[in-house]
């Protein structure tokens, strides 16, 4: 499994890069937002810099919502960096530009998906990833890790190359419940990726181990 962490801060992608675990990098406009990213020049600049700072796969969104606007700025953004990855919203017009795009070459991550017959349009229409929204839809009383089992099993099923990227992560379990059915890919913030590391009996042993060594080499 894949991870990524979701989030467009310097700093947290530098720690999660330094890790040494970082698979790549997802954004949106509202986490672009919270970082205080604005105008067209400066969005451009801060994706370059992710570029610049991890190995893998960028996502940057389109902010279009037409076909014309979706194909043109998903180019230019495509552009920046081999690195980028489109991230297009599950629209009729979405639908279509991950299409053109894909013909071009061009990686796609369908977002913002909460079905499986939203999945299954974005896979056709060739989208790298798609994104299925777990905390958004655990946050509405329906279950989202049981969306991400179904996906992985119709596209195993169908052999389709799309893969499962788990977005909206609230918790280390949502991150285990994603490896348990199959996600290909986790987008995470950072806490929760560090939090998977936590365990009192690593601390206490820890501590045992360095206490007994203490004792006889002081
Ligand atoms: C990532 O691709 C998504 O934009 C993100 O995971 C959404 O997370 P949220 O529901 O915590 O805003």
């Amino acid at each position: 499994m894949k991870f990524f962490i979701d989030t467009a801060n310097i700093e947290q992608i530098k720690e999660a890069q330094e890790l040494g675990i970082l698979d790549g990098v997802t954004t949106n406009p509202s986490l672009m937002a919270k970082e205080g990213i604005k105008g067209h020049e400066n969005i451009k600049k801060h994706y370059k810099k992710i570029c610049e700072i991890v190995d893998g796969d960028v996502s940057a969104e389109v902010i279009a919502t037409d076909f014309e606007g979706m194909i043109k700025e998903g180019e230019e953004l495509a552009s920046l960096d081999e690195q980028i990855v489109v991230k297009i919203p599950v629209t009729r017009n979405g639908i279509k530009a991950i299409k053109y795009l894909s013909e071009k070459g061009i990686s796609t991550n369908c977002t913002l998906v909460f079905s499986v017959g939203q999945a299954i349009l974005a896979a056709k229409a060739g989208a790298s990833y798609i994104s299925p929204f777990i905390g958004r839809l655990d946050d509405n009383s329906t279950n989202g890790i049981e969306l991400i089992e179904k996906i992985v099993e119709i596209f195993d099923y169908y052999e389709y190359d799309t893969e499962v990227l788990a977005a909206s992560i609230r918790h280390t379990m949502h991150i285990v419940q994603c490896a348990e059915v199959g996600a290909d890919v986790v987008t995470c913030p950072l806490n929760a990726i560090i939090g998977l590391l936590k365990h009192p009996l690593t601390d206490i042993g820890l501590e045992n181990f360095l206490k007994d060594h203490k004792k006889l080499n002081k």
